[in-house]
């Protein structure tokens, strides 16, 4: 894996005609030096996988189930994501927080179920606007750290990403300054529980209303290792752009 990586998260959005865009995508950045991975809904994953096969994009799921198997209704787990070629997994996105109640307990397991399965995890975090009203969004961020985090042998089983939850399609972006102090001080904790020859390797990502008009600003900014893109992700122009500014970018 590349440190530098774009991830797009579609969510709820995208029917078989959808993967038009990811087969475009394949050949537009086959020469890609950053990583790129896609998430799409579950229902396009073993499709988006033959896709990109032989080609430098990856595919993810966007949650699993923290169990293997079992009576989950409407659940899907690591390992069933493993065998459909699913090679990353986003897990705490702060609308699985917020629509399901999902805690940092939750997302623990979840990640370690992840992990034990082969695939890369990229665990969310980020404070909501009444903590950044407080002042508190490095406390919240450490403390998500500190609980949804399994431990890990190797850089590459572990993405993390910084999504402050009032930046998810609002259009709105913390400062530059800001991004820098939260991915500083994530990479400092990384340091403390993973020594630092593992916690330089983590990939660090910015999510949160990125867009081809913020990204290379972004990508400019230390210790932001590429982004997860949610909005601008379903256009595949805008996400090719967001990629061309990582590519270019020289952290
Ligand atoms: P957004 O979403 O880019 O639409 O703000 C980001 C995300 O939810 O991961």
């Amino acid at each position: 894996m590349q440190r530098k990586l774009a991830v797009a998260n579609w969510k709820m959005n995208g029917t078989i005609e959808k993967l038009q865009d990811i087969e475009s995508l394949t050949k537009i950045h086959q020469q890609s030096q950053v990583g790129i991975v896609i998430c799409p809904p579950a229902t396009l994953i073993y499709q988006a996988v033959q896709i990109t096969n032989n080609s430098n994009l990856q595919i993810g799921g966007q949650n699993c189930h923290y169990d293997t198997s079992g009576p989950y209704t409407g659940d899907i787990s690591a390992d069933m994501l493993n065998n459909l070629g699913a090679r990353y997994v986003i897990i705490g996105h702060s609308e699985r927080r917020n629509s399901y109640d999902e805690q940092n307990e939750d997302v623990y397991a979840r990640a370690t179920a992840a992990i034990n399965c082969n695939l890369t995890v990229i665990v969310c975090v980020g404070e909501t606007a009444k903590q950044k009203k407080q002042n508190i969004t490095l406390d919240v961020v450490v403390t998500q750290l500190k609980e949804c985090i399994p431990n890990i042998q190797d850089a590459r089983q572990l993405v993390i990403a910084y999504e402050p939850v009032w930046a998810i399609g609002t259009g709105k972006i913390p400062t530059i300054n800001q991004i820098h102090l939260v991915h500083s001080h994530m990479r400092k904790q990384l340091n403390k529980r993973f020594g630092s020859e593992i916690a330089s390797q983590i990939c660090l990502l910015y999510g949160g209303s990125v867009n081809p008009h913020n990204a290379t600003d972004i990508f400019a900014i230390p210790d932001v290792d590429g982004a997860l893109v949610g909005n601008s992700s379903l256009f595949s122009q805008d996400f090719s752009s967001i990629i061309v500014a990582l590519e270019s970018s020289k952290f």
